[in-house]
């Protein structure tokens, strides 16, 4: 099976490119910020307690995403692969994938860090205008993802299975290259 995790700050590419990938390994693309902007949308009860967070730019808390993920992981369709789109995002939710993997019988082989300019980030976020793409948010966005997701790179280097690819290209270049390393 292939388990593949996207690090990267806001606006790296994580979604635009594990879409790419994962239609191409036949895998699930599974996005913690999709399941949740669609839950605010339809007002379920997760997306009424996540609301607040996601527009303000802060991290939801990890209890409202973990059963989450242990029941989409548990899915059949996740059984042969899946990529990991903004999960995890801080330590707590990485200590709590290592145990899940374990209990599932699944592993991660690659996380890929989307390395792309700060100035870069904030000018395709800003170009593209979600609702938490306001400048301020951006700024708050990028300030959580130094303080809290970073930290992950140096988790997953330390396991072996960080890959840190240049996010800085054409999407097309940068599909190339996570298509040659993961092949
Ligand atoms: P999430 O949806 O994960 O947002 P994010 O991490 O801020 O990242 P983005 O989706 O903005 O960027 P991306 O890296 O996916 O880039 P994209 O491909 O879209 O999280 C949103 C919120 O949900 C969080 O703030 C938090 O509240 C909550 N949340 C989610 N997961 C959570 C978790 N695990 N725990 C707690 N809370 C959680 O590209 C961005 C733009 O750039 C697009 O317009 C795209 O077309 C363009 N673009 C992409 N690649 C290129 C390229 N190579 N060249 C030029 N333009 C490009
Ligand atoms: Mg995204």
């Amino acid at each position: 099976m292939a388990g593949i995790i996207f690090l990267g700050a806001p606006g790296s590419g994580k979604g635009t490119q594990a879409q790419i990938l994962a239609e191409s390994l036949a895998i699930p693309h599974i996005s913690t910020g999709e399941i949740l902007r669609e839950a605010i949308a339809n007002q379920t009860e997760l997306g009424k307690q996540a609301k607040a967070y996601v527009d303000g730019g802060e991290l939801v808390p990890d209890e409202l995403l973990l059963d989450l993920i242990r029941e989409r992981l548990g899915q059949p369709d996740a059984q042969i692969g899946w990529i990991l789109d903004g999960f995890p995002r801080n330590i707590t939710q990485a200590a709590f994938l290592d145990e899940l993997l374990t209990e599932l019988g699944q592993s991660c082989q690659w996380a890929i860090n989307l390395r792309v300019p700060q100035a870069v980030l904030i000018q395709r976020l800003l170009l593209r205008g979600r609702k938490d793409d306001t400048e301020e948010t951006i700024r708050h966005r990028l300030e959580i993802y130094e303080e809290k997701t970073a930290p992950l790179i140096e988790y997953y280097q330390k396991r072996d299975k960080l890959h840190s690819i240049d996010g800085d290209r054409t999407p097309e270049d940068v599909a190339e290259a996570l298509k040659s390393l993961v092949s």
